[in-house]
């Protein structure tokens, strides 16, 4: 029985001696999430949009975001206007601009929060909103038009469920663009 006990006090000294070793030596790196990470991040779920096909659901929590402001826009008079081209190929049933519209804003809002595994392959910035580089944008922005797209990005983003944290954070991604949108 006394052996028994003193067994069992050296195994402890021994897992407390380990477990101490291990703290001492264990460095964890710091863990930083991105703003894609607290969309989602990486994690795969299965696509709405097509249910044989898995999305990471950082990305599809921005695609959301994405189409759902685009309807947002669609609807608001005061910034439709610069979207003559899109608005007419999709009333003439053709969603082709829609579609590259909706993937080149998706990956740019993806990259831009910090993903890792999407690139964007669309126009700068500047080129996106100058009508000299982008016949698609019908005008250039200023600063009133810039505020009115944020609050339609808010409301789309609202539509869909999004925290007010989390659209505060976009918001802030969004609001170091202003510089490059808008041009006159
Ligand atoms: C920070 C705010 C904004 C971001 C991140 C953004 C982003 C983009 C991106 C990624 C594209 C696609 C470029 C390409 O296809 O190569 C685009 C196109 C466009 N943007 Fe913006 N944009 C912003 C603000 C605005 C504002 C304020 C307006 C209008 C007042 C506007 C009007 C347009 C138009 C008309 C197009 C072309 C759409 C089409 O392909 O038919 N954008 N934008």
């Amino acid at each position: 029985m006394k052996k028994a006990i003193l067994l069992s006090a050296v195994l402890a000294m021994l897992v407390a001696v380990s477990c101490k070793k291990k703290d001492n030596t264990t460095t964890n790196p710091p863990v930083t999430m991105t703003l894609y990470d607290s969309l989602g991040g990486t994690e795969m779920v299965v696509d709405p949009s097509n249910t044989s096909q898995m999305i990471e659901k950082g990305r599809l929590g921005i695609r959301s975001v994405v189409d759902s402001t685009i309807f947002v826009i669609a609807a608001d008079t005061e910034l439709n206007g610069f979207f003559t081209v899109l608005l007419a190929e999709v009333t003439a049933g053709n969603t082709s601009g829609f579609e590259a519209l909706s993937k080149n804003l998706t990956d740019f809002f993806c990259v831009a929060t910090g993903a890792k595994n999407f690139t964007y392959g669309g126009k700068s910035m500047v080129a996106a909103h100058d009508p000299a580089q982008n016949p698609r944008m019908n005008g250039k922005a200023d600063n009133g038009d810039f505020d009115q797209f944020v609050a339609d990005l808010v409301t789309g983003a609202h539509k869909v469920g999004l925290s007010d944290q989390l659209i505060g954070r976009v918001g802030e991604v969004v609001g170091t663009l202003r510089g490059d949108v808008v041009q006159q």
